[in-house]
């Protein structure tokens, strides 16, 4: 299993992750997307949102905002129940999570422990120029209730029935105690979260299907191996507040086996609490037995900066090719965020240059994700583009000015073949599925 630290010097040599504000000195528990990063990011979310939105007739696609009043945050129990236990050390005053700390002295110092604390992690702000306890407001921590709020609206303005979802991509900020693990465990990360409504008696049989379907996901949409992803059922004295069943799919990722996505079932605990603190009127009458209830929640809930950790130590392989040590990862098309690159063989050859770019202008406007690169010998050009993943290679050598063919070239095999220029958007296409 590759190094935690190999990853993250990839990231940044490649252009994938910078540590946030670094010039400064970085900001704990923060990372920034560079363009690579950005590009395999945008990939996951459009698969996610394809899967799980826009091919079903049941799911309906939000985006709700961050910053979201406190009085939502006390009906979700958020401003009591979501902290970590934690313990400060008398003599070098540092915080630890008292989950995450084996002995009863303070690994730095030696120190002795006070007693432990309660943290809440959610990240305070006022709302307005004053700062006073009706301003004080959270940024989310988790994108959920965003939609549990915006449950009558949707009801109202597309009548759906059960049972039916609500799905949202965006920013969670958590105020971390021990940011660590890259992007593992972060301060501002992204979630895909789905928030999907049935009757009470009927939750079992949802849960299994979005146990399937996450199982699906995994395999097919992302390719993780199988072999490093497995499910847990969490205990009792485990469980989020809101939760009365929860799987975790896990992954072994270079810092052991931990999560990556859950799956719970919050009960009608949100709707509920909702309904009973804000007076809004989420009961339901039930077309079918007539019974009126407040419908019960299945909750999938996807950590995107987890999941591009899980690719790129999933994807990270090394090997040697041509009697040299090369990195290279194994990205399926669909998420390898440039899809070819496109090299003229010679810089200082204008025909070559021309028709290099000529090729390059006509995949960019089928595919977008294409890079031109005449920069190094073609060697060079290879392995950088091994080292970020991408599935081909096209190369405009002297052969091509005499008969419109292309060698391409595949990462994984290092396999070259030669395909008539016609051809070469088709020849993709049917590799990128
Ligand atoms: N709405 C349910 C919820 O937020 P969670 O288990 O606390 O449940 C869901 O978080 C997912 O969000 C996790 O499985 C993980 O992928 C991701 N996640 C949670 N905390 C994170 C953190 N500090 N950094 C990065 N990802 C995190």
């Amino acid at each position: 299993m590759v190094a935690l630290e190999t990853i993250v010097s990839l990231c940044k040599r490649r252009g994938f992750i910078f540590p946030g504000s670094e010039i400064y000195g970085g900001l704990s528990g923060t990372w920034d997307y560079g363009p690579l990063g950005a590009a395999l990011k945008d990939n996951i979310k459009r698969l996610w949102w394809r899967r799980f939105v826009t091919s079903r007739d049941d799911m309906f696609g939000v985006d709700a905002a961050i910053l979201m009043r406190r009085e939502v945050w006390q009906a979700s129990g958020h401003t009591q129940d979501f902290s970590d236990p934690m313990v400060e050390c008398r003599r070098c005053k540092r915080l630890f999570r008292a989950d995450q700390t084996e002995v009863s002295k303070c690994p730095e110092c030696g120190g002795q422990f006070e007693e432990k604390k309660q943290f809440n992690m959610m990240f305070k702000t006022h709302a307005g120029a004053e700062e006073n306890p009706e301003s004080l407001s959270y940024l989310r921590p988790e994108t959920a209730q965003g939609m549990f709020v915006n449950f009558k609206n949707i009801i109202d303005s597309f009548h759906p029935r059960l049972p039916f979802g609500l799905a949202q991509i965006g920013k969670a900020f958590r105020n971390e105690i021990a940011p660590r693990d890259f992007l593992f465990r972060t301060r501002e990360f992204e979630q895909m979260e789905i928030e999907y409504f049935v009757r009470p008696g009927e939750w079992r049989e949802h849960f299994e299907r979005f146990r399937a379907e996450m199982n699906e996901w995994i395999a097919r949409d992302l390719g993780l191996d199988g072999a490093k992803v497995c499910e847990r059922e969490v205990p009792d004295d485990e469980r989020a507040h809101y939760s009365r069943r929860t799987i975790d799919f896990e992954f072994d990722f270079p810092i052991g086996r931990k999560e990556l996505y859950g799956l719970a079932y919050r009960t009608d605990f949100d709707l509920a609490r909702h309904s009973e603190r804000s007076g809004a009127d989420f009961g339901w009458r039930d077309e079918k037995t007539d019974e009126f209830f407040i419908p019960h929640c299945i909750e999938p809930s996807f950590g995107l900066d987890r999941t591009v950790l899980a690719l790129l130590c999933d994807a990270y392989r090394e090997d040697e090719m041509a009697g040299e040590k090369r990195v290279y990862l194994k990205f399926s098309p669909t998420v390898a965020p440039i899809k070819a690159a496109v090299f003229p063989l010679l810089k200082n050859k204008p025909p070559l240059v021309e028709k290099a770019r000529h090729v390059y202008g006509m995949l960019k406007g089928e595919f977008g994700d294409i890079m031109f690169d005449d920069d190094g010998n073609i060697g060079k050009r290879y392995r950088r583009q091994d080292e970020v993943g991408t599935p081909f290679c096209v190369t405009i050598d002297f052969e091509t000015l005499d008969n419109d063919t292309v060698t391409v070239r595949a990462r994984d095999s290092g396999k070259q073949e030669r395909v008539l220029q016609a051809d070469l958007i088709g020849f993709l296409r049917s590799r990128f599925k």
